[in-house]
């Protein structure tokens, strides 16, 4: 499988792809996938704002899209090591348990490590879907 750091290095040169030109805040994310592939992908933004992708959920988007449902790590990198949005945690957590685990990084690849499950306790969960 792939090591962290592996999976922040691909976090890292898919932030080299962002797109944001507005905000000028640049994120990289990269995910391993219960199949042993990584899929990466960064924010996309838009001149109308409401319609920006952020990083993290280019990346599941992506994992999604190439048939995979189940996450096995996440990697994000920022300039400044900042946390998934609530919106990517909710996300994250369709295709993910609990105990995800997610590598904060920035681009020198330092990174600290935390669950989803810590991010975000008590998600969401439909009544519909059990
Ligand atoms: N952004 C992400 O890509 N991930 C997050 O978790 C929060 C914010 C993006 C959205 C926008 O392009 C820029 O960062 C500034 O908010």
């Amino acid at each position: 499988s792939v090591s962290p750091e592996e999976l922040v290095e691909v976090a890292i040169a898919a932030r080299a792809h962002a797109y944001c030109p507005y905000s000028d805040f640049a994120v990289g994310a990269a995910v391993e996938t219960e199949a042993g592939r990584v899929y990466s992908g960064c924010n996309v933004e838009n001149v109308s704002s409401g319609l920006s992708i952020c990083g993290e959920r280019a990346a599941v988007f992506a994992a999604v899209s190439g048939g995979e449902r189940m996450l096995r790590a996440l990697a994000v990198v920022t300039a400044d090591g900042s946390m998934p949005c609530g919106a990517c945690r909710q996300v994250l957590a369709e295709f993910a348990g609990a105990d995800l685990p997610i590598y904060i990084a920035t681009p020198d690849g330092a990174y600290q490590t935390l669950t989803l499950g810590e991010l975000l306790p008590r998600p969401f969960s439909s009544p519909l879907v059990q």
